[in-house]
């Protein structure tokens, strides 16, 4: 629920404008209280009205008028918000926004605003992909603006690509999150890998495991929540990760190994929570192997210890890494702690009730450097992420105060 909560929506002169009113009518079902401010060019697409009649608010939209509420609108509003929602925003605002421009209300208040902003874009699939708009989303992103989409699908252009309206379900989760979560995050960089790794054999079989990403994406979706820019590097699962999130979908050990050296230099926080195959077939066999009728010995050898690797290249960085176990599962958890150069690693008895690999829950206990056991009861994945990332948050002042 938003409950209380002032937001202000900012709609430009985009074909998506028309999702804006759905978009309007589920914040005022959570409870928020809506102030619309159309630009010229959404006043194109749609009329106030529509917004007005919902929002049961007066729409904004000039900036030079007779009218007081209007004039101070862009002063006024900006203060008493607790988050400037622009959707769907246009190449034209993104420009704007991005250079400082302020020649109307939306521009202006944009300027004004001390707020958390949330930007959900909607062009056509060239325009977002121009390196003008590119480098203008990036310039935002990096003042701490958190983008909701666009979304890859059809465009009204007929095109196929990214360029939709993130869906508003989507839009109002990254809302939720930020006036829930704390901001404790921002302009951190979190890497977090997910799911497990398939290490195929032949054409049509391989190795794996029974890992099903949930608790990696919980903890992308909660660190993104918490303001940081998040990289997930992702195992084959059957999860959706939020639009927002930059996702490099890997199959095999050596391929989530590449992706993660890749974007190793932009990261300050590495999360492994994947279930990484520790073994490969020697060989993968050009044809599907045929049935014998006789037993067959599988020869494997060991895939890279990525979270060794890290270890080895870790520098200032945050380092997490799990350790999934059958027994001795605190010991076997010290041993990965201190062999892999963790900060703290969260140990995972997979063979408890709700616990481990797909389930929603899971029960795990965090072991620093310094010796401490924090035994967690059984929680959601989403709570075990929260969890996780507190301990990231208190690691990182720690570090700020000394
Ligand atoms: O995905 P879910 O269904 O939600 O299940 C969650 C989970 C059980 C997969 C998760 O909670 C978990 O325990 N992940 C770690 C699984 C694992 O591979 O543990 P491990 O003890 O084998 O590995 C220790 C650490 O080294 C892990 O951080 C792993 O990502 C990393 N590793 C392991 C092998 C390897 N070759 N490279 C690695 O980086």
């Amino acid at each position: 629920m938003l409950t209380g909560k002032e937001i202000v929506l900012g709609v430009t002169g985009s074909i998506a404008a028309y999702k804006a009113v759905e978009l309007l009518r589920e914040l005022i079902k959570r409870e928020a209280s809506v102030t619309v401010v159309m630009t010229e060019g959404a006043r194109q697409f749609i009329t106030p009205l529509t917004f007005a009649t919902l929002s049961k608010r007066p729409v904004l939209t000039d900036l030079f008028t007779l009218d007081y509420h209007s004039r101070i609108a862009h002063l006024s509003t900006a203060e008493g918000a607790d988050l400037l929602l622009v959707a769907p925003a246009t190449a034209n605002i993104l420009g704007k926004f991005a250079n400082g421009l302020a020649d109307d209300l939306l521009t202006n208040l944009f300027l004004a605003a001390h707020v958390p902003i949330v930007i959900a874009p909607a062009m056509d699939l060239h325009m977002w992909q121009h390196p003008a708009v590119q480098e203008n989303v990036r310039t935002l992103q990096a003042r701490g603006i958190r983008f909701v989409g666009p979304e890859i699908g059809e465009l009204a252009s007929g095109l196929y690509g990214p360029g939709r309206l993130a869906e508003i379900l989507e839009i109002i989760r990254a809302i939720e999150a930020i006036l829930v979560s704390p901001q404790d995050l921002v302009g951190m960089v979190v890497l977090v890998t997910a799911g497990p790794t398939q290490e195929p054999l032949d054409p049509v079989r391989y190795v794996s495991n029974r890992s099903s990403g949930k608790m990696g994406y919980a903890i992308a979706e909660a660190a993104l929540a918490r303001g940081a820019k998040v990289i997930l590097v992702s195992g084959p699962t059957s999860l959706k990760p939020p639009s927002s999130v930059e996702t490099s979908f890997v199959q095999t050990a050596e391929e989530m190994r590449e992706a993660v050296l890749k974007h190793l230099p932009e990261a300050t926080i590495i999360i492994k929570a994947a279930a990484v195959a520790d073994y490969r077939p020697v060989r993968v066999l050009p044809s599907k192997l045929k049935k014998t009728g006789e037993p067959l010995t599988l020869e494997l050898i060991p895939t890279p210890d990525i979270l060794e690797e890290l270890g080895k290249k870790k520098e200032g960085r945050i380092l997490v890494g799990f350790a999934a176990e059958t027994e001795n599962v605190i010991e076997h958890a010290r041993e990965k702690l201190s062999k892999k150069n963790l900060d703290f690693v969260v140990a995972n008895d997979v063979t408890k009730e709700g616990s481990g690999f797909a389930s929603e829950t899971n029960l795990v206990t965090i072991l620093d450097r310094e010796g401490h056991v924090e035994e967690l009861p059984l929680l959601s994945k989403k709570e075990v992420a929260h969890r996780i990332l507190d301990r990231v948050v208190a690691l990182l002042q720690k570090r700020r105060g000394g």
